[in-house]
C-alpha cells in the first residue's frame, strides 16, 4: 500500500512560463521549486544559449537578464511541445533569429496551429510547414485581435509573449477555458488586466507549487492499492487544471482538498488520497477534458476499476500528443485484459480484472510510461525502474520512484 507525505517538486507548465518571464523582468527574479524535469531543462538551455544567466542551487534558481545575445542559432527542445512552441513566439520577439528542432516526436507534432496566428503577428517564419525544424528571423511584432481556435494553452501562450513585446494591444480570447497561469503571472507581476502589450516587469520572486499532474499518478496509486492513505502537500489546484481531481471525486474517490489558499494568483492545496473501493463510471464531457487533458492516460487506467461504462470522448487532441495518446492507453490497457475500445475521438472503458503483460510498452511517451508502472504496482505490487523507463519519465516527473519508493509500505 501507499503511506506517508510527499511534496513534489514544481509544476513542469508554471516553470516554463517563470523562466521566461524571469528573462523578461529587469534585474530577473528568484524562482523556488522549479521543476527539475528534462522538458524544463531544455527550456532553461535555450535561455542560456541567448544570455541569459541561469543559477540553480538546491531548490533555488536565480535568472538575470542581460542583452540577448545568442551563442547558437539551432534551439534544441527535444521532447518539450511547450518549450518549441514558446519558443516561436518568444525568441524572435526578443530578436533572435534561427531554428527550433526537436526529437522524434516532437518532430511529427502539430505546428501549423500556430504558426498562422505568429504570422498575423508578423513573426518572419521562414519554413512554412507543419512540423519541426522550423526557421524564423527576429521580428517587429504587430497586435493582433483573436479568438483561440484550438483548446491550446501552449498557442495561447506562445502569441502571449510575442505580444508582450510591443506596446500595441493584442487581445487573444480563449473559448476553452485552458490553463491559465500565463495571465495568473501577469496578474502577480501587474501587467495590463484586459489586453496583452509590453509591460515593466520588476525584479521578483516566485514560489512554483507542486505538479499537479505529476501527482495524478500518485493519487491513482493511492485509490487502487488496498489500505493506501497519502497525504500530498502543497500542490497546484487552479480550476483549469484540477479536472480530474474532480471526477475521481464525483466517481467517489475518496480524496480531501485541504488547506486551499491562493499564493501569487494560483491556488494551492494538500490532498489526502485514500484507497477506494466502489468507485462508479462516469461520462466526461468536451468542459472535463481541457482540465484533464494530460490526466487521461492515467484516468484511463483508473476507470478500469469502475462499476460500469466510462466515455472519454472530444479528446481528439490526445492524439496529438507526444504519442498518439489514444492508441497506446488502447494497446497497454487491452494486453492486460482491459475492456477497452478504441473512438476516433476517444474511448470507452468498461471495469475489467486487469492482469499485468510484459508486452505493454511506454511508445516513448512519459504520461504512458508512468501509467504502465502503476498498472504494474497495482497487478504486481512491483516497480521496474529499468533504465529505458527512468530517462522517458524524466521528461516531466524525474522523482517519480523515489517518491513511490518511500510512500511505498
Ligand atoms: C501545456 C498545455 C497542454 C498540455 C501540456 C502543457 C502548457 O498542451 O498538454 O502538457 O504548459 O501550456 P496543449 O496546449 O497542446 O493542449
Amino acid at each position: 500500500m501507499l503511506k506517508g507525505t510527499v511534496k513534489l517538486n514544481g509544476d513542469k507548465s508554471i516553470s516554463h512560463r517563470i523562466l521566461l518571464f524571469g528573462a523578461l523582468a529587469s534585474g530577473g527574479c528568484t524562482i523556488y521549486n522549479l521543476s527539475t524535469c528534462q522538458d524544463v531543462q531544455r527550456t532553461i538551455n535555450i535561455l542560456k544559449n541567448c544570455n541569459i544567466k541561469i543559477n540553480k542551487e538546491n531548490n533555488k534558481t536565480t535568472v538575470v537578464n542581460s542583452i540577448v545575445k545568442p551563442r547558437v542559432n539551432r534551439f534544441y527542445c527535444g521532447n518539450s511541445g511547450t518549450t518549441a512552441r514558446f519558443m516561436l513566439g518568444f525568441l524572435p520577439s526578443i530578436g533572435v533569429s534561427g531554428t527550433i528542432y526537436g526529437d522524434k516526436s516532437l518532430s511529427t507534432r502539430p505546428m501549423q496551429r500556430l504558426i498562422e496566428p505568429l504570422l498575423k503577428m508578423n513573426i518572419n517564419i521562414k519554413t512554412i510547414k507543419n512540423y519541426l525544424p522550423i526557421t524564423f528571423e527576429k521580428s517587429k511584432i504587430k497586435p493582433i485581435n483573436l479568438s483561440l481556435k484550438h483548446p491550446s494553452a501552449q498557442i495561447k501562450t506562445a502569441l502571449i509573449f510575442a505580444a508582450l513585446s510591443s506596446s500595441s494591444k493584442t487581445i487573444i480570447r480563449d473559448p476553452f477555458n485552458t490553463r491559465n497561469h500565463t495571465e495568473n503571472i501577469i496578474k502577480y507581476l501587474n501587467g495590463p488586466k484586459d489586453y496583452y502589450s509590453k509591460f515593466q516587469i520588476k525584479k521578483f520572486d516566485y514560489t512554483v507549487p507542486g505538479d499537479i499532474s505529476s501527482a495524478s499518478f500518485i493519487i491513482a496509486g493511492a485509490i487502487l492499492i488496498k489500505g493506501s492513505d497519502i497525504l500530498i502537500q502543497e500542490v497546484l489546484f487552479n480550476e483549469t487544471r484540477i479536472g480530474y481531481i474532480k471526477i475521481l471525486q464525483k466517481m467517489g474517490a475518496k480524496i480531501s482538498v485541504l488547506k486551499k489558499r491562493t499564493i501569487n494568483f494560483e491556488t494551492v492545496a494538500d490532498i489526502r488520497v485514500q484507497y477506494t473501493q466502489n468507485l462508479q463510471a462516469v461520462h466526461l464531457t468536451r468542459a472535463d477534458i481541457v482540465n484533464m487533458i494530460d490526466e487521461i492516460p492515467i484516468f484511463a487506467l483508473i476507470s478500469c476499476f469502475a462499476k460500469g461504462t466510462t466515455s472519454i470522448s472530444h479528446a481528439a487532441e490526445l492524439r496529438l500528443k507526444e504519442s498518439d495518446r489514444i492508441k497506446s492507453i488502447v494497446y497497454n490497457l487491452k494486453l492486460c485484459g482491459g475492456n477497452v475500445v478504441e473512438k476516433p475521438e476517444g474511448l470507452i472503458v468498461k471495469q475489467s480484472k486487469l492482469l499485468y503483460n510484459t508486452s505493454i510498452k511506454s511508445f516513448h511517451d512519459h504520461r504512458i510510461a508512468m501509467m504502465c508502472e502503476i498498472l504494474k504496482l497495482i497487478t504486481l505490487n512491483e516497480l521496474t525502474d529499468d533504465s529505458q523507463n527512468i530517462k522517458i519519465i524524466n521528461t516531466s516527473f524525474p522523482k517519480f520512484y523515489k517518491h513511490l519508493r518511500e510512500l511505498h509500505v
